[in-house]
């Protein structure tokens, strides 16, 4: 529908804009949806009963990602590109035609190239993003407001193989970070970077990256971590003992890890404790029934369960914390 539309006067600022420099977020996309689209589509209510149009708030990256409307890389399938691109007498043309739609076309192939370049709300370089304060720790993270993850932090760790991921559309402060398909080249340096969206980190997949008992230290200081995965590490009773300031953590993963029976004094005291992971490692039935006692209602497994093969699908991402 939107292919029959492109004029040639877009087709050639395509041309043109594609031979130039990455559209910058900030600098030119930004202006765009501030100008024309946050009338309707923003987060932030002026009048109390204000909800934004079609539940999308295109005035924050966070926002944006949660929408669903882009498809890094692919503007074509991205529902922010298609909805502005559409010819005048389409009713679904955004913004709406008596509502100062459509777009110059110059806008319009901005946002074409800005998605298909794929959508980075930053150059991801890590510029700008300062140091980590060498002092940070779990109690500072704590008694930072959860607001809008920093978007060039996000930026910068997927720019470092990384995917970041909102758990839920309502909930975009809340983030989950993992190296699936990077964990063999995910080393405690790119896992120290994670420190730059330390107060919105509420999930952290390690498994198989060769993050190193060391590197536990800046996990340790993400203070609403309530999942961690670090099945197939190198990790030891050490690294475990650098956790014991997160007070929510709920699911613990340490399969295949050198962890012993001496972890479990550590992991006795995270009270909010809903499951530990102990398969193939060198935590004993003995070990886990002591820690029965002190954690009754959490689910302590030790080898996997003849019955559920679940416990074998670690390698499915969608499996990644529901064992
Ligand atoms: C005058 C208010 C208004 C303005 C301005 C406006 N929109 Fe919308 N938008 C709506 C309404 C109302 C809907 C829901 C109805 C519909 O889908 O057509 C919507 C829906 C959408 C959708 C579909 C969302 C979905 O989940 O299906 C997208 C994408 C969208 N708008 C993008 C934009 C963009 C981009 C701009 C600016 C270039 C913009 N809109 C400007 C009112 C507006």
């Amino acid at each position: 529908m939107s292919s029959k539309f492109i004029s040639p006067v877009l087709c050639l600022l395509s041309v043109a804009l594609s031979s130039g420099q990455e559209v910058d977020y900030k600098k030119q996309i930004a202006p765009i949806l501030s100008s024309k689209c946050n009338s309707c589509h923003t987060a932030k209510k002026r009048e109390t009963d204000k909800k934004p149009k079609a539940g999308l708030a295109l005035d924050t990256p966070g926002g944006i990602r949660a929408g669903g409307v882009l498809e890094p890389g692919d503007a074509s399938s991205s529902e922010l590109y298609v909805r502005v691109s559409l010819p005048k007498t389409d009713d679904e043309l955004m913004p709406p035609t008596d509502d100062g739609g459509p777009l110059s076309a110059k806008e319009i192939a901005l946002i074409k190239k800005w998605i298909d370049d794929g959508a980075r709300f930053s150059s991801g370089s890590g510029q700008g993003l300062g140091e980590i304060a060498a002092d940070l720790d779990v109690a500072k993270v704590m008694a930072m407001p959860m607001r809008e993850p920093n978007a060039d932090g996000v930026a910068h760790l997927e720019g470092l193989g990384a995917t970041v991921s909102q758990l839920a559309v309502n909930l975009p402060q809340q983030l989950a970070v993992e190296w699936i398909s990077t964990y063999h080249k995910t080393t405690d340096k790119e896992i120290e970077q994670i420190l730059h969206i330390a107060p919105n980190v509420v999930e952290v997949d390690l498994s198989r990256t060769k993050v190193t008992d060391e590197g536990l230290k800046h996990i340790g200081k993400l203070a609403r971590l309530t999942h961690l995965n670090l099945s197939r590490t190198q990790i030891t009773d050490k690294g475990v003992a650098h956790l014991s300031g997160l007070r929510y953590l709920e699911y613990l993963n340490l399969y295949g890890t050198g962890v012993s029976n001496d972890i479990l004094p550590v992991l006795a005291k995270h009270r909010k404790l809903k499951a530990v992971y102990a398969w193939k490692t060198k935590i004993t039935q003995e070990g886990l029934s002591k820690l029965r006692k002190a954690l009754p209602d959490a689910k302590l497994v030790l080898e996997t369960d003849a019955k559920s093969n679940r416990y074998d699908n670690l390698d499915n991402p969608d499996n990644k914390f529901d064992f």
